[in-house]
C-alpha cells in the first residue's frame, strides 16, 4: 500500500481545491436521499476512504457523531483541518478495526473501485460489517464496467487552469481486463520566480475557457500546456481501478452477511445503466 498511498498523498491538496468538493455536492444529495433518513438523530457514522473529508463538515453541522478513515496522511490532514470536531483513523480499509458500532458507514466517489481485487472488496465488507451495530446501515458507489467501458476512453474528461496549476483527469479502462485508471495530470507554475508578462495576458484567457461551456477547447489546451506554459512542471499520477461486476458485488455483500440489498443510481432508478454509477446500500442483518 506504501507506493499507493504516497501517490494519493501527492493528490491530496489539488483533490481537495477541486474535485473533493466538486463530488462533494452531489454526494451529499445522494446520503440525504438514501441514508440519513434511516438513521436516528445524532448517529454514528463513519465515513470510509474519507479523503480530504468533503462530506464530513455538513454531517457534523446536521448532528451526526462522524469518524474519516483513509490510507492516506495527506488526505487525512485535509479532513481534520476541515472538521476539527470529527475523529480521524488512518488506516488501510480492509484492515481497520473500531472498537465503538456505527450506526451507518458510507464510502462515496466509488473510493471503493480503488481496491485492486474483488477480494480486497470482500475483505473491505467483512471489516465493515464487523464496525456496525446490528440493523446498521451501509452506503457506497462504484463505478461499472459497462460505464467504464462507455466512458473511460483515454481521454481527458475533467480539467481546469488555476492560478498556479493546472489539471487533467483522464480515465482509460481494459474491459477485457477489467481494469482501469485514471491519470492525474497536473502542470505547476515555478513558485521561484513571479509571473511573467506572457502568463499575465494569457490569463483573461484562460479564465474564458474555466467556463462550463468552454469544456472542450479547455481541455484541448491542457492538453497541449507545455506549449503554452513551458516553465510549468508537468506531473502524471496513474490511479488503478477496477471494474467490479455489480452482481459480483451483490453476491459479496450477502456473503459478509449484508441483506436488504439494493442498487440503483444517483436517481434513484432501480436499472443501473452506462450513464450512471451503482449506489448499494444494504444492511447488517443480525438484528
Ligand atoms: C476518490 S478519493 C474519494 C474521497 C472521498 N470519499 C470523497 O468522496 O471525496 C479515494 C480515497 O480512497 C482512499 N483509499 C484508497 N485505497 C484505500 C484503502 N485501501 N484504504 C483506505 N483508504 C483508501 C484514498 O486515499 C483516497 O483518499
Amino acid at each position: 500500500m506504501k507506493a499507493e498511498q504516497e501517490n494519493y498523498d501527492q493528490w491530496a491538496w489539488l483533490y481537495d481545491q477541486t474535485m473533493g468538493p466538486e463530488y462533494g455536492q452531489e454526494k451529499w444529495k445522494a446520503l440525504q436521499k438514501m441514508i440519513l433518513p434511516k438513521l436516528p438523530d445524532g448517529a454514528k457514522l463513519l465515513d470510509l476512504c474519507c479523503g480530504t473529508g468533503p462530506l464530513i463538515p455538513p454531517l457534523i453541522q446536521s448532528g451526526y457523531q462522524v469518524t474519516g478513515l483513509d490510507a492516506s496522511n495527506e488526505m487525512l490532514a485535509f479532513a481534520r483541518k476541515k472538521a476539527p470536531e470529527a475523529d480521524f483513523v488512518h488506516e488501510d480499509a480492509r484492515h481497520f478495526q473500531l472498537k465503538e458500532p456505527f450506526d451507518g458507514v458510507i464510502s462515496t466517489s466509488a473510493s471503493l473501485n480503488h481496491m485492486p481485487t474483488l477480494q480486497d472488496l470482500e475483505q473491505v465488507f467483512a471489516q465493515v460489517y464487523a464496525s456496525l451495530r446490528p440493523g446498521g446501515l451501509f452506503l457506497f458507489d462504484l463505478n461499472h464496467p459497462q460505464q467504464m467501458q462507455k466512458w473511460w476512453q483515454g481521454t481527458p474528461t475533467e480539467g481546469d487552469i488555476l492560478e498556479h496549476c493546472a489539471w487533467m483527469v483522464t480515465p482509460r479502462y481494459d474491459i477485457a481486463k477489467r481494469q482501469g485508471a485514471f491519470q492525474v495530470t497536473l502542470f505547476r507554475r515555478p513558485a521561484s520566480s513571479g509571473v511573467t508578462l506572457r502568463e499575465r495576458l494569457q490569463r483573461p484567457f484562460y479564465n474564458l475557457l474555466r467556463r462550463s461551456r468552454f469544456i472542450g477547447l479547455r481541455l484541448k489546451l491542457i492538453q497541449q500546456f507545455h506549449l503554452a506554459e513551458p516553465r510549468w512542471a508537468r506531473s502524471d499520477i496513474d490511479f488503478p481501478v477496477i471494474g467490479f461486476d455489480l452482481d459480483l458485488v451483490i453476491e459479496a455483500l450477502s456473503k459478509a452477511g449484508f441483506c436488504k440489498v439494493q442498487v440503483q443510481t444517483i436517481d434513484q432508478q432501480l436499472t443501473v445503466d452506462a450513464d450512471h454509477s451503482a449506489y448499494f446500500s444494504c444492511e447488517r442483518s443480525d438484528v
